[in-house]
């Protein structure tokens, strides 16, 4: 930081003195500031932390020292450097122009220049504000969670900046994204399901493009079966009873027929499980297969069953048309690719007759 002299005084005290030590100021008489056309000095400066400040004082002819201070203490009095900050360096001494950069500029380099100068022995000064800013950082973010529906959810988002940054918590579903929040806190208080998916910590400044972080939130809730419909097929046909269940984590599944539980492997049986499907497949449904079966999907958090009932169709057994609702596989591949075949020679001789 300060690698200039610093002593123990008020700053206004200390630009007397220091001016004192240049000999810009006689004893005993103060400073005075803002009354003069000369020395001039730019307006405000504003620059992102990293970048370069020139300071800028315009001065006549009439002007026989100059000096550039920060705060108290003297960086340049002429061309000699008091400071021994290399980040400090002249620009320009002429008649003119009396400018100082400061380079790599930092947070702690905020606050009042001041150019001072001397005019026909009269002491005057001018002051800028260095002004520094700094893009957006999230600093501290809530990590990915799990609750179970019903719950409540605190999310938190810490962004730093010059100026403060604004921030505001986004939810993306995939339905609507809204915003939820204008503030680094979310809450939730007795979560939903629909409330499940990411959310989005926005930090913004003016200085730079907004920084965002997301969080995923995952609502566990018990299975619910939102699909479980009766089948008919005919004997010796290929039937499939189907089972659709939404839960989180994605439920597991069993069969049951009459309060037997169907186990994997049975003869002619097929059990089919995706994360939120099953499917109970007969390869050929034979007389003893109808009836009425039980679809139970759990997860750690409860549950739920659905019953569903395998019936007989009566129709003549090699018609492959079924009644609504029936689920069994027709393989007509074969007849069309036949037709495919006779088609080829076709095509090739039409091919033939045009060259
Ligand atoms: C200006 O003064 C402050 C406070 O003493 C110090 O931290 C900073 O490094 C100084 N900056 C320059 C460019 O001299
Ligand atoms: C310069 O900055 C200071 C401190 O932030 C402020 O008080 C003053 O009004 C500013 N002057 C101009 C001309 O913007
Ligand atoms: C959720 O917050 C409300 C209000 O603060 C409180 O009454 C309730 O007990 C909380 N629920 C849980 C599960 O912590
Ligand atoms: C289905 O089962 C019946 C009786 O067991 C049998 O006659 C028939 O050939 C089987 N059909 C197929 C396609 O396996
Ligand atoms: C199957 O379930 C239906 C309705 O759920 C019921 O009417 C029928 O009697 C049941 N059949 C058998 C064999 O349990
Ligand atoms: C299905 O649910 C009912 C009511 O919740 C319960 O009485 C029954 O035992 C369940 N059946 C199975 C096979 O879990
Ligand atoms: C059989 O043909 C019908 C009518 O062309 C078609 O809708 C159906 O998808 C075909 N099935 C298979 C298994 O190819």
């Amino acid at each position: 930081m300060g690698v200039c002299g610093y002593l123990f005084l008020p700053w206004k005290c200390l630009v007397v003195v220091s001016l004192r030590l240049l000999f810009l100021v006689p004893t005993g008489v103060p400073v005075r500031s803002g009354d003069a056309t000369f020395p001039k000095a730019m307006d405000n400066v504003t620059v992102r932390q990293g970048e370069s400040a020139t300071l800028r004082c315009t001065i006549d002819n009439r002007v026989t020292r100059v000096a550039w201070l920060n705060r108290s203490t003297i960086l340049y009095a002429g061309n000699d450097k008091w400071c021994l900050d290399p980040r400090v360096v002249l620009l320009s001494n002429t008649q003119t122009q009396y400018s100082i950069e400061i380079q790599n500029v930092d947070v702690y380099d905020e606050g009042p220049y001041t150019c001072s100068v001397q005019t026909d022995n009269h002491p005057k000064t001018s002051r800028v504000h260095l002004i520094v800013q700094v893009s957006p950082k999230i600093v501290e973010i809530s990590s990915d969670i799990s609750i179970n529906e019903g719950n409540n959810i605190s999310l938190t988002c810490i962004a730093t900046g010059r100026p403060e940054p604004t921030v505001t918590w986004r939810h993306i579903s995939p339905k609507a994204v809204g915003f939820v929040s204008e503030d680094e806190y979310l809450e939730i208080q007795g979560i939903t399901r629909e409330q499940s998916g990411d959310y989005e910590c926005s930090a913004s400044n003016d200085v730079a493009a907004p920084v965002v972080r997301r969080v995923k939130v995952t609502v566990n809730y018990p299975p619910y079966i939102s699909e479980a419909k009766g089948t008919g097929v005919p004997v010796g046909q290929k039937g499939t009873l189907q089972c659709e269940a939404s839960a989180v984590p994605s439920a597991e599944f069993q069969w049951y027929k009459d309060d037997k539980r169907l186990v994997e492997g049975k003869k002619g049986v097929k059990v089919e499980n995706r994360p939120f499907l099953s499917k109970l497949i007969f390869f050929n449904v034979s007389e003893h297969d109808y009836g009425n079966y039980t679809c139970v999907a759990s997860n750690k958090l409860g549950h739920t069953n659905a019953s569903i009932t395998l019936f007989e169709v009566k129709t003549t057994a090699l018609t492959p048309w079924k009644g609504p609702g029936a689920v069994s596989e027709v393989n007509n591949g074969t007849s069309r690719r036949a037709g495919c075949i006779w088609l080829l020679p076709l095509l090739v001789l039409h091919l033939l007759l045009k060259f």
